[in-house]
């Protein structure tokens, strides 16, 4: 595995498995033990994803050391705005049976968001989170932010696959040692083109792998964490099997020029959520 510094000197494993809509119970459970013994060592939940008490157990029936795990959850839009960060971030730690989380980011970028930072900056030197960090914020949240706290987040989780790379905003949070996760980085499990794309098609043949392993890849070339979802034993170990081959710049550049700016998720500058 291959790790980044983050601005706060702790390191983060640059593949996580992420488990948005997989379901409660066994489903969860069993992808999260199944990639542990696969080797990751990096798992990306979030209270709405309403899997932390299954994404515990998984971690438990793995075997593998809590210590040498990289556990990220997220604080939820309504418990943001209800001021409710201490209170729930305890019940995320109670269903992850586990007492403390590595990273703990602010899912989306609601109003009454400075009040939770300040609350996870607390937190924070408290020792329950290693690392605090946001999701889904663009350029002017992060720049908002920064007016009420010195505490600058040390990741910004936000949307990039092939054909929505927003690589402006990388750019931006990179400049700033800010560290980007990217969610959904295969194009997500709606009406995906992507993983059948010609162009992603022909690079993959040529690396003799397949095209979720070049599109892993390229994220990793980009400087960024990758969080690949899968409920498929095969494809979670297909997707950490990408350590044995590089991207040449040619393919790097025929990868970009396949970005047209279009979003699978929500607009952080215009949900309803
Ligand atoms: P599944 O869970 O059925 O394997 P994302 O971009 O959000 O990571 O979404 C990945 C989507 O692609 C999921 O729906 C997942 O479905 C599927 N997927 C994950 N890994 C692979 C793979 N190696 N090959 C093909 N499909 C994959």
């Amino acid at each position: 595995m291959e790790f980044i510094k983050l601005k706060d000197g702790h390191e983060i494993p640059q593949i996580g498995l992420g488990v948005f809509r997989t379901p409660e119970g066994e489903v969860t459970k069993e992808a999260v033990k199944s990639a542990l013994q696969a080797g990751y060592r990096h798992i990306d939940t979030a209270k709405i994803y309403g899997n932390e008490k299954s994404t515990g157990e998984g971690i438990k029936a793995s075997g593998v050391d809590r210590k040498d795990i990289f556990l990220t959850t997220k604080l939820w839009n309504d418990d943001i705005r209800a001021g409710k960060t201490r209170e729930v971030f305890a019940e995320s730690l109670r269903l992850l049976d586990t007492d403390y989380v590595d990273l703990y980011l602010i899912h989306w970028p609601v109003e009454k968001r400075e009040q939770a930072w300040l609350e996870m900056v607390k937190l924070q030197e408290e020792g329950k989170i290693r690392s605090i960090g946001v999701s889904n914020f663009q350029q002017h949240h992060l720049e908002e932010l920064a007016c009420v706290s010195d505490v600058v987040p040390v990741v910004d989780q936000i949307e990039s696959n092939p054909y929505f790379q927003n690589q402006e905003l990388i750019d931006y949070c990179q400049s700033r040692g800010i560290c980007v996760e990217v969610w959904s980085p295969l194009g997500g499990s709606v009406d995906n083109r992507i993983l059948t794309d010609e162009t992603l098609t022909d690079i993959a043949r040529k690396y003799g792998k397949s095209v979720a392993q070049v599109i892993i890849r390229w994220h990793m070339q980009r400087g960024v964490v990758v969080l690949p979802k899968s409920t498929h034993e095969d494809r979670i170990r297909q997707n950490i099997d990408v350590f044995d081959f590089a991207l040449t710049k040619q393919d790097m550049d025929r990868i970009r020029a396949l970005d047209k700016n279009e979003r699978t998720g929500a607009d952080p500058d215009h949900f309803d959520f």
